[in-house]
């Protein structure tokens, strides 16, 4: 073979220790020892791949959660969450940084595509019983995967700092004064003496309006907090598939 020359060299062994030859053993170890390829398995069931029965929603999914995590990286080179330069450097990106509008047009359209492909994924799950036993501990895990995927759109929604951004979000953290017991404006908010200084909505804005605290908490849970949830719970979600005998089947 014309590579050999790399593929039996000391460095590349170093990396990868099986050959990739055709001994069903072989292939095995060189999937069960590679950190990327580990996360299939060795053998696949035929039926598994059709791919009419998962229309590959919940890998689109993932794929858009990629595409999210390295645009947002490179977003935020730029942006600074403060209010005097949110705005201005979401203009500074569409028109002054090469392919600026580019990059944050594929961040928000991949958020939208997320949104609907992991309803849709939920859908077919769904239809398909795919959430019965053994798998309704991995229904619970993609429960908690919505709820993730819609606050990182939420908290997103703030960061341009436009007036769309500050009104939306003015309505969207009313709902939280409105939590019963924990909310100034909700049911039973007496029972634990509380007030719009020291409620939900006051938690979520680090003040009782939408301003530079609630920029930076937003920034933080949607750049930090809630990217590394969604990591764990998707690590979670596929080890949990494999636990389970891999996807469900058509009968
Ligand atoms: C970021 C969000 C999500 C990602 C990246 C994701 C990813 C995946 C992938 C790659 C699969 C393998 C089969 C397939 O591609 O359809 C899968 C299966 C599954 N997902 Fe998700 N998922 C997400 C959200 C959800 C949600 C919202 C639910 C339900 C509430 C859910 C429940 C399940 C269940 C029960 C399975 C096993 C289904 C089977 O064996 O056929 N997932 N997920």
């Amino acid at each position: 073979m014309k590579a050999d020359w790399i593929t039996q060299s000391r460095l590349w062994k170093s990396v990868f220790r099986h050959d990739l030859d055709d001994k069903p053993r072989n292939r095995a170890l060189a999937v069960t020892s590679n950190i990327f390829l580990h996360i299939h398995p060795v053998r696949t069931k035929a039926s598994a791949l059709d791919l009419r029965f998962t229309f590959c929603l919940g890998g689109l999914s993932l794929l858009m959660f990629i595409v999210e995590v390295i645009t947002g990286i490179l977003l935020m080179f730029y942006y600074r969450p403060v209010p005097e330069y949110a705005y201005t450097d979401m203009k500074l990106i569409e028109h002054t940084i090469h392919y600026g509008m580019f990059l944050r047009n594929m961040h928000r359209w991949a958020a939208h595509a997320m949104v609907l492909l992991v309803m849709f994924h939920m859908l077919r799950v769904f239809l398909t019983g795919s959430y019965k036993p053994p798998r309704e501990f991995n229904w619970v895990v993609g429960v908690g995967l919505l709820t993730g995927t819609l606050l990182l759109s939420f908290t997103g929604y703030l960061l341009p700092w436009d007036q769309i951004a500050l009104w939306a979000i003015t309505v969207g953290s009313k709902m939280a004064a409105a939590t019963p017991f924990l909310g100034s404006e909700g049911p039973f908010k007496g029972v634990l003496n509380i007030n719009e200084y020291n409620d939900m909505q006051y938690l979520l804005l680090g003040d009782n309006k939408v301003w530079g605290n609630a920029l930076l908490r937003f920034y933080v849970l949607h750049c930090v907090l809630l990217p590394v949830l969604c990591t764990l719970l998707i690590v979670i979600h596929f080890w949990r598939i494999r636990k389970d005998g891999g996807i469900s089947r058509p009968l």
